[in-house]
């Protein structure tokens, strides 16, 4: 119990850096900082200006699903937390943009939507061993495979950037 509670405190620290870290490089982008353009390495990926608007509302979409599955997890709602995992961001959660004529991903490097696959099978993962977890009581590998899935998130932001 207590090493799942470590755990979930790693998880909130990673999370708070998600929060805290994205809207200040775009308070810098703004501020048209000279140093941190040049001290960026992330690979600058084009898109058109509504596919990029579209990007970043799935983005924040993720976040408040991770949000609500660590939300689910500390309340013990195990199945609840599954649920999330699945249809919000697993495999059930790619396409939504197909009715469009192309969501974002078609604009990615072939390395980068394979990230982006990594993140929806990571979660299809997570989603399975959270159900397990529901009926064990043990909840170590659902919390390795969250990490899996925050892994995905942080590998590519800190490979790409769109603007
Ligand atoms: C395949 C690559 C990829 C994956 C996987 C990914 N992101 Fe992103 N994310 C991006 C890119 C690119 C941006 C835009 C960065 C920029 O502004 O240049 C972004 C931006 C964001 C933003 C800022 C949105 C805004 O309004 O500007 C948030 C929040 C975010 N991501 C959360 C997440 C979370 C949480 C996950 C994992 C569950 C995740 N992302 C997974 C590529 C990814």
């Amino acid at each position: 119990m207590l090493r799942a509670q470590t755990i979930i405190m790693n998880i909130v620290a990673v999370l708070l850096g998600l929060i805290l870290v994205m809207p200040s490089a775009a308070a810098q982008d703004s501020a048209g900082d000279a140093m941190s353009e040049i001290n960026d390495t992330r690979q600058l990926v084009e898109m058109p200006p509504q596919v990029q608007a579209m990007l970043r509302q799935d983005m924040r979409a993720h976040l408040h699903s991770l949000h609500a599955i660590i939300a689910a997890l500390a309340e013990q709602r195990l199945e609840a937390a599954a649920d999330i995992a699945s249809q919000q961001l697993g495999s059930a959660s790619m396409g939504r943009h197909r009715d469009s004529g192309g969501g974002p991903g078609r604009h990615m490097p072939a390395a980068m939507r394979s990230i982006g696959m990594r993140m929806h099978a990571a979660a299809d993962a997570l989603a399975e061993d959270l159900a397990a977890a529901a009926n064990t009581g043990d909840q170590t590998a659902a919390m390795q495979q969250l990490a899996q899935v925050t892994a995905a998130c942080s590998a590519c932001h800190a490979a790409y950037r769109i603007r």
